[in-house]
């Protein structure tokens, strides 16, 4: 591993899953604990870099250098995401972030019936599509969590949002993807670069996509 420099770059990061209300006692989540997204700030702010992290809800230390803003829904981490979003240089989406919301949210308790229940759900905004529409200078990164035919996806997904970058999950690999300490990815860049990075902790793995992000970034200003 070399060690790039990110000193004055600003790097916007979100971590960790959404929370959907459906009622005052019930939400809809998902798995992500939030360590990927909390182990890439921990590194480019060791790197130099001006780090914010829109976080969600989870439990997790903010790491040191650090600026922090705590969301909950999908709609609030867009609206964190695109406030700091223009003058960022790069910015990389770990987030696990709900597709979908209740339509309605109940004020009070839902109460039960002996029948099944069916929740009408529609779908959030597209953080990291907007974000791809609205970009001018910044490094835009994704993430894409995948079960099958991974790269075929994760490939979709970078071109579809305009991205720059993709770090493709496949999150039924051992010690991979959700809530586990360690992860394996592939990066994959719009500009040709796919590079496996086998399972390590996730903090290596924040290291070594920091540092393919870095030769990217190194390789357009000459
Ligand atoms: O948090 P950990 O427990 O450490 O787990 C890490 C992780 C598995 C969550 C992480 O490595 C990961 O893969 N994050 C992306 C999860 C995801 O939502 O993937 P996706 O394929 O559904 O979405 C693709 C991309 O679009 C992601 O960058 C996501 O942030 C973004 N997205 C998705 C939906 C939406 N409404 N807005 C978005 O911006």
């Amino acid at each position: 591993l070399i060690n790039p420099s990110l000193k004055d770059k600003k790097i916007l990061i979100s971590a960790g899953p959404t929370r959907e209300s459906i009622d005052p006692i019930r939400f809809f989540t998902n798995h992500s604990s939030g360590k990927m997204g909390f182990a890439l700030a921990e590194e480019a702010a060791r790197l130099g870099a001006e780090v914010t992290l829109i976080a969600g809800p989870v439990s997790l230390n903010t790491p040191r250098n650090v600026k922090r803003v705590d969301v909950t829904t999908a709609e609030e981490m867009f609206q964190q995401m695109s406030m700091y979003y223009p003058n960022q240089d790069i910015v990389i989406k770990a987030a696990a972030v709900a597709d979908y919301r209740p339509v309605v949210i109940h004020d009070r308790k839902m109460k039960k019936s002996d029948g099944n229940l069916s929740i009408d759900m529609e779908r959030t905004k597209d953080i990291l599509l907007t974000l791809g529409e609205m970009k001018t200078t910044q490094y835009l990164v994704g993430f894409a969590a995948e079960t099958d035919e991974i790269l075929t996806y994760g490939k979709q997904k970078l071109e579809k949002k305009h991205l720059d970058a993709i770090v493709i999950n496949d999150v039924k690999a051992e010690g991979a993807g959700f809530a586990t300490s360690t992860n394996a990815v592939t990066f994959v860049s719009k500009k040709g670069i796919e590079k496996d990075l086998p399972l390590a902790t996730k903090n290596v793995i924040a290291q070594e996509i920091l540092e393919l992000i870095h030769l990217e970034l190194k390789d357009e200003e000459k």
